[in-house]
């Protein structure tokens, strides 16, 4: 097993050789990176918790491999073990990126969490476009889940068997599955799971059960007849794609309850999703936040698995998903760790905070934003301290390019930028603040940078 150390070394060299204005940046960068010196997952180990990441499979090299691997000790595919992903035609199977995460799991020491195998979502349209008698849908679940539970064998610490079976008032959701076959289709499916590999973890995995509610208690009614009856079922999982500020304040007994089934529990798709554009505020409440569903999970033995959504907001699913809204993991787009990051390392006993530089800091936003370029701004403030000059530094992860600047001299040298105060403006009293502007290009994606105070 490769060191995470040797991981964090290789890191930063891989940064350091893509050139010298970027290493400048970085070293910059170092106190708030370096503050980060215990990898999540080995903070994790010690509070006898394993620390996890949706993923991509095929992003998993440079940076986004890098900080996968170091950081956490669990992957999680993203989508790649979908059946839709899976079996796109009946009977034709490719499982080339399921294949890639297993194999990058293991040369990193991680485990994996399968993700899922009876769902209403992400089917091959073949199957939901079928029209099928009972009997038919039974073979066709028992045959899948057999294929693909029994292809990865022994290499799946934990399976999501079934996902999302209830509406938000704790009645069944009426699926494929539950209206082709009814309820017993949970049981069934964690059955044949258990069968074709008896040592995976067999969860139901579920979203809105993060608190004690009508849809929690609904599956928590399940979990405790299934344990009843002799049926397989070893955890649940509790996807938390939150709010920002709404963390649920029943969620750590919630999870107890579930462990006092005699069940493990995972925090299974971690994110926390802000209205964009995000700022210092909204970033300080997100960090709360994930301290605060991290440490629900650290009290509570049985909460064995937090996973992130997605670790990186160039990776995450909410932008997409839900218009206006975003910023909602750990790391920004540039792999930079944002306050939230270390909201999951402090309440796993990491001393992490990120020192102020000076009682000053900078922050970057967006203004407008149009096709072809946007409007940016950086405010310096500062509190119990006061500067003489500034220079604010950033890299661009996504091609940005600086046009035109206002109220600073700003250069920059392809990814990093670096703006220097104007004659008149490199005086920040303490209490007070000074901002710049900017205009800028972009394409593709234009996520936000981590400004760094020099
Ligand atoms: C999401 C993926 O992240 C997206 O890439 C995809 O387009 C849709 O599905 N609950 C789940 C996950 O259980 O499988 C979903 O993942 C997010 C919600």
């Amino acid at each position: 097993m490769r060191s995470s150390r040797t991981l964090r070394l290789k890191t930063r060299l891989t940064t350091l050789v893509t050139g010298v204005a970027a290493a400048a940046a970085l070293l910059l960068a170092a106190p708030a990176s370096h503050a980060a010196d215990t990898p999540l997952r080995d903070l994790g180990a010690a509070k006898g918790k394993i620390v996890g990441t949706a993923v991509t499979g095929s992003k998993l090299t440079g940076t986004y491999g890098d900080v996968a691997a170091a950081q956490f000790s669990s992957l999680t595919p993203g989508n790649a073990m979908k059946w839709g992903s899976v079996e796109p035609a009946r009977g034709a199977f490719d499982w080339a990126e399921a294949d890639r995460i297993v194999a990058f799991a293991q040369a990193h020491s991680q485990q994996v969490r399968g993700h899922t195998l009876v769902w209403h979502n992400q089917n091959p349209n073949w199957l939901t476009n079928g029209s099928w008698t009972p009997a038919q849908l039974g073979d066709l679940l028992q045959n899948h889940i057999a294929t693909e539970v029994g292809r990865y064998k022994g290499r799946i610490a934990a399976w999501d068997v079934v996902n999302e079976a209830f509406n938000e008032d704790g009645t069944y959701r009426p699926t494929l599955w539950y209206n082709g076959l009814g309820a017993d289709y949970i049981a069934n499916a964690l059955t044949w799971a258990r069968a074709a590999d008896p040592a995976a973890k067999l969860y139901i995995n579920d979203y809105n059960v993060e608190g004690v509610n009508a849809k929690s208690t609904a599956l928590y009614n399940l979990v405790r007849s299934l344990k009843q009856r002799g049926v397989p079922i070893d955890g649940v999982g509790l996807q938390a794609h939150l709010v920002l500020g709404q963390v649920p304040a029943t969620l750590q007994q919630n999870i107890q309850r579930f462990a006092d089934l005699g069940v493990d529990v995972a925090i299974t798709e971690l994110d926390i999703r802000m209205t964009l554009p995000s700022d210092g505020a909204k970033l300080d409440r997100q960090k709360a936040d994930y301290k605060a569903v991290t440490a629900a999970c650290v009290a509570v033995a049985r909460c064995v698995n937090l996973t992130v959504w997605g670790f990186t907001d160039s990776d995450s699913w909410v932008e997409g998903t839900f218009p206006g809204e975003g910023a909602a993991t750990p790391y920004d787009g540039n792999y930079a760790p944002k306050p939230a990051y270390y909201g999951i390392a402090e309440a796993l006993g990491g001393t992490t905070a990120p020192p102020p530089t000076g009682g000053c800091k900078a922050v970057y936003s967006v203004g407008s934003q149009w096709n072809t370029g946007f409007t940016g701004n950086v405010t310096i403030s500062c509190s119990g301290a006061s500067l003489s000059s500034w220079k604010a530094t950033w890299t661009y992860g996504a091609g940005q390019q600086i046009t035109q600047a206002w109220s600073a001299d700003c250069t920059q040298s392809g990814p990093a930028v670096t703006c220097a105060n104007a004659s008149y403006n490199g005086t920040v009293p303490d209490g007070g603040s000074v901002s710049f502007g900017f205009n800028a290009n972009w394409s593709g994606s234009n996520p936000a940078p981590t400004v760094t105070l020099g």
